[in-house]
């Protein structure tokens, strides 16, 4: 089985997805380290030097590779993965896959982001926190509806990690 977590940007995609590969004996993926591994160059290099439209056709283009193995799989996807092309369609029609959605709020996610914000292109030259929530709220009002269509949502704020993960379990089996 293939789990694939999704989520806007610091919603704990990797961390938690990491732990439950731990825990559930499975291996863990992320498409943003399996990108940059093929493409020999860093997401935000990549940004720079070939575009986001280049960016998001390797993304499309990786995803579906990831979505056809059969091993047992935690895949986090980066948080815009579901909203291009046809990857959220391509997710909810995998065999074998289950999808995630990790639902956190406005507040959690911009005071995280002000602090991990240089390694990810779209947000880099964002400067304060209140800057910040406005950009995130009307970007997740055009991510919501991809995310929201994934097949179990697990809210993340004012949980512990270890708390995140039994709540994934319990929603999965
Ligand atoms: C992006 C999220 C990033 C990465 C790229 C674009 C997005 O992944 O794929 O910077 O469009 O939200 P994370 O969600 O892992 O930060």
């Amino acid at each position: 089985m293939i789990i694939v977590l999704i989520g806007y940007m610091a919603s704990g995609k990797t961390s938690l997805g990491k732990k439950l590969a731990e825990k559930l004996n499975y291996d863990f993926i992320d498409l943003d380290d399996f990108i940059e591994e093929k493409e020999k160059s860093s997401v935000s290099e990549v940004f720079k030097t070939k575009g986001e439209i280049y960016f998001r056709k390797q993304e499309s283009f990786y995803l579906k590779e990831l979505l056809k193995d059969n091993s047992n799989i935690i895949l986090s996807v980066g948080g815009g993965t579901p909203c291009y092309s046809n990857n959220m369609e391509l997710i909810l029609n995998a065999d074998d896959v289950t999808s995630i959605y990790l639902k956190a709020s406005i507040s959690t996610l911009a005071s995280k982001l002000i602090k991990k914000k240089a390694k990810r292109p779209l947000i880099a030259h964002i400067e304060t926190e209140e800057a910040m929530e406005e950009f995130i709220g009307k970007h997740l009002f055009e991510r919501i509806p991809f995310y929201s269509q994934a097949e179990i949502k697990v809210i993340v704020d004012n949980k512990t990690k270890d708390d995140i993960v039994e709540d994934i379990i319990l929603e999965l089996f």
